[in-house]
């Protein structure tokens, strides 16, 4: 079942050319942590119930390398949480989505993810986790 939204992410270049400007909203960060399946560098900054994502790429062939060399830094996905990822990438298989990946992979703090292709979502790329 899919709840709150758990986090924004957010493509940026650099962090830590990122970060001063989250550091005057009065965001506080929670944890640098790379995440090497994604080959990305990702930074959560607590927000109220909700997290921000700010994503590093670590690597020229990284997604998120790819897709700022495309639209530039700014919005990158939606997450939503799942009290159950498995199930919910099976409902949205079975219903005809297309899902990024052949199952959940490991995500960002011990999560568990799915990315749900923006062509199954009115061209907004939406990442499923659950909590680790
Ligand atoms: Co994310």
């Amino acid at each position: 079942m899919i709840g709150a939204i758990d986090h924004i992410g957010i493509a940026v270049r650099s962090i830590d050319e990122a970060l001063p400007f989250y550091r005057d909203l009065g965001l506080e960060l929670v944890e640098i942590e790379e995440v090497p399946q994604e080959k990305v560098r990702v930074a959560m900054l607590a927000c109220g119930d909700s997290r921000l994502e700010l994503l590093e790429p670590t690597a020229d062939d990284s997604p998120v390398a790819r897709f700022l060399d495309k639209r530039g830094p700014g919005i990158h996905h939606v997450c939503l949480r799942s009290d159950d990822v498995d199930v919910d990438d099976a409902r949205l298989r079975t219903a005809g989505h297309r899902l990024l990946r052949d199952a959940p992979t490991p995500g960002a703090g011990g999560s568990r993810v799915q990315f749900i292709h923006p062509k199954s979502a009115g061209g907004v790329l939406f990442e499923l986790a659950q909590p680790g």
